[in-house]
């Protein structure tokens, strides 16, 4: 085994469980009729899903020494985003999925209603924690962040992606269409998730490139294998009903290119994202395990 991927696996654990202290600080349930919204968004933020961007934030953050508790305020921020995505993803209107995260989707165990808000509330949070001192002292740092965050989040990131993937079911998109449509949905996320370490790390944007660089190609790859997942993984393992890209009609990397030829296309963009960082030593090394495990994950 590598020294990388020994490293990988403690700190994924290490992430999960800074993760769940974080959401059960910040989502104490009130004893007052919002009850089954606090509850629900616990429902769908503590206790599962791999924290891959959390992982990113922090040790993109490490990197370049900053505090960890303020990386990992940033980090919860953006998960919250990527969980808001989630509920609302798997609803009715949308995926109409039943199980996430090894557990019932939000819908199902409370109800529609309460998940549309759960979503709303989720991803309000992200940015009254980003907003807040505790997060930076420097105002300009604050601001930064919750620019590029609304940025991923909205018609120009994930939002639109996930309306170009409603419309991939029933409309036959090119390569080029798709990619655009992936960078949007998922990658967008990604990218911040990467992008706030080093905003938090006082790295101006041309000190950014490779980061920048590496961030896209992981994030098309990890769409890439979620795709492959969908046809190829073990439901009880992803926690998630599988096979619904293909039974949808979906355009996707796999439907485009085949198997074969995703996986290696995934495997290249990998290769190509650790090229991104040549310019850093060992600091990147659990950079360099991410990418790898971006691929090689089996949920
Ligand atoms: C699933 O994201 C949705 C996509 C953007 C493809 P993850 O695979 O990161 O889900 P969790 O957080 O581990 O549950
Ligand atoms: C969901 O993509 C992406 C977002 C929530 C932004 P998918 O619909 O492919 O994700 P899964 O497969 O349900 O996790
Ligand atoms: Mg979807
Ligand atoms: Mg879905
Ligand atoms: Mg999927």
């Amino acid at each position: 085994m590598t020294r990388m991927s020994r490293e990988l696996g403690p700190a994924l654990d290490q992430i999960a469980g800074a993760m769940d202290r974080q959401f059960d600080l910040l989502l104490r349930v009130p004893d007052d009729p919002r009850r089954p919204l606090y509850e629900a968004m616990r429902h769908a933020a503590i206790g599962g899903g791999k924290r891959m961007r959390p992982l990113l934030t922090v040790a993109t953050a490490e990197m370049f020494n900053v505090d960890r508790q303020r990386a990992l305020r940033v980090a919860t921020a953006i998960e919250c985003i990527h969980v808001y995505s989630l509920i609302h993803d798997d609803l009715p209107a949308m995926d109409n999925d039943d199980m996430r995260r090894g557990k019932p989707t939000v819908h199902k165990a409370f109800d529609e209603a309460t998940a549309v808000l759960a979503g709303d509330a989720l991803h309000a949070l992200a940015f009254e924690m980003l907003a807040a001192d505790e997060t930076s002292l420097d105002p300009f740092v604050r601001a930064e962040l919750v620019l590029e965050l609304a940025r991923a989040s909205g018609p120009g990131g994930m939002a639109g992606g996930q309306m170009m993937d409603l419309a991939a079911e029933h409309q036959s998109f090119d390569l080029p269409t798709v990619t655009r449509l992936q960078q949007l949905k998922t990658g967008a996320l990604i990218s911040v998730s990467v992008e706030a370490g080093a905003i938090l790390g006082r790295i101006p944007p041309e000190g950014r490139t490779g980061l920048r660089g590496y961030a896209r190609d992981i994030g098309l790859a990890f769409q890439i294998a979620d795709d492959i997942l969908d046809v190829e993984g073990d439901a009880d393992v992803a926690g998630k009903t599988l096979n619904k890209d293909m039974a949808a009609g979906k355009a996707t990397f796999l439907s485009l290119l085949g198997l074969d030829r995703a996986r290696e296309q995934a495997r290249m963009l990998v290769d190509q994202a650790i090229g991104h960082l040549h310019g850093f030593g060992q600091e990147a090394d659990l950079l360099r395990a991410v990418a790898r495990y971006v691929i090689e994950r089996d949920r």
